[in-house]
């Protein structure tokens, strides 16, 4: 029996391939390498000293799934397969619900084929829309402003009416807040295409020399320092919580969503600092205008993880600016090299 990791050669889908290894499960990997190296699963061989079984395939390709379900006995799927930035999803929206909601429906489909009915699936904070209704919580309203969220909110609502069609599903749709940080060999990590659009991956590239100073989208917000505050979360943290969404879907039946995130909230300014100190580098910053569709301030109620999966994040921000770090540092140019 094994799991099946879409998408499992990208960022949270290789720490989440390392922790599902450790915890003694098989895994099959399949990915279109569009936003990933395979050199990220050599790493994950090498961290774990387990063989990774890999294809390269897209989601969308029905006749590909079913061989890989025919040839493999999979008892569940975690689902990270997707488009992610959400500026590029406002320029081509069409791709995004193409490629993430005409994926998963592809992908379900013949879960469904194949009578495999439990899913892990990747959401995202971005669901609960801008409200200023803080700590978020899953039971809140939700409503998405850009075409990104909008393919997230909508597989949701598909996977609820897949459960409502078949109560026999088993479906854990996981909410992550701000997911930064690497595994602590340093061997994976974050690895951008182009000029990052998130915090975290920008000023390791500050720190490394690749950009030449962070800008910070605005200092007039109402939290403590003007700057915005987010829940940031530590990658390996993030995948261990994916071990227990998979030990959930195992056991019981039902469809539900889990915030993944600290808890806490911490400002863009914090975490320069935070970084500064931990690294002993110094990241040249200036301070711009707001970026639109920004909030002020996101973090997450995390007590639903902690009662339904039995799980909640462990490591701090200085571990996510070491970890971050030693990655960076040791892969300059990311997986290129
Ligand atoms: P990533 O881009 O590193 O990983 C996604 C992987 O999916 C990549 O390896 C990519 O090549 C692959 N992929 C994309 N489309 C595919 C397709 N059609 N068929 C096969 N493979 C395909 O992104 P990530 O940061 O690891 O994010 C994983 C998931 O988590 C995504 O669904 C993303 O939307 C979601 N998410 C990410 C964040 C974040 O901050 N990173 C936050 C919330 C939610
Ligand atoms: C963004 C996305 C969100 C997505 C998440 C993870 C937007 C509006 N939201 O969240 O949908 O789920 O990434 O992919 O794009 N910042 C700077 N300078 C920078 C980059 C960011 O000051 O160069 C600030 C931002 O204004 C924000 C904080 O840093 O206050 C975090 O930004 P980011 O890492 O992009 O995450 P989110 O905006 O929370």
């Amino acid at each position: 029996m094994a799991v099946l990791v879409t998408g499992g050669a990208g960022y949270i889908g290789s720490h989440t391939c390392v922790e599902l290894l450790d915890a003694g499960f098989d895994i099959v990997v399949v990915d279109n390498l569009y936003n990933s190296k395979q050199e990220s699963l050599k790493r994950v061989e090498k961290i774990t000293g387990k063989p990774v079984e890999f294809i390269k395939a897209d989601i969308r390709d029905k006749e590909a799934l079913r061989e890989i379900f025919s040839q493999h006995e999979i008892e569940a799927v975690v689902h990270f397969a997707g488009l992610k930035a959400v500026g590029e999803s406002v320029k081509i929206p069409l791709d995004y619900y193409d490629n993430n909601i005409s994926g998963t429906i592809t992908l379900c489909e013949v879960m469904k084929e194949f009578n495999v009915k439990k899913i892990v699936f990747s959401s995202s904070a971005t669901v609960y829309g801008i409200t200023d209704k803080m700590p978020l919580t899953e039971d809140m309203s939700l409503g998405a402003i850009n075409p990104y969220g909008r393919t997230k909110l909508f597989i949701e609502e598909i996977l609820r009416d897949i459960y409502n069609s078949d109560n026999g599903w088993s479906i854990s749709i996981l909410r992550y807040f701000n997911p930064i940080g690497a595994h602590k060999t340093g061997l994976i990590g974050e690895d951008p295409k182009g000029i990052p659009n998130n915090l975290m991956p920008y000023i390791a590239q500050v720190a490394v020399g690749r950009l030449p100073e962070l800008s910070v989208f605005g200092n007039d917000y109402d939290t403590p320092d003007g700057t915005g505050v987010r829940d940031y979360i530590h990658v390996v943290d993030l995948a261990k919580g994916h071990v227990k969404a998979v030990e959930w879907v195992l056991k019981n039946t039902g469809c539900d969503a889990v915030n993944l995130g600290t808890g806490r909230g911490c400002s863009v300014l914090e975490l320069v600092a935070a970084f500064e100190k931990v690294t002993g580098v110094k990241i040249p910053y200036k301070i711009v205008g707001r970026r639109p569709g920004d909030a002020a301030i996101v973090y997450a109620d995390v007590s639903k993880a902690k009662k339904v999966l039995g799980w909640h994040a462990e490591l701090t921000i200085e571990d996510m600016c070491a970890d971050t770090w030693r990655w960076q540092k040791n892969n300059p140019l990311g997986y290129a090299e």
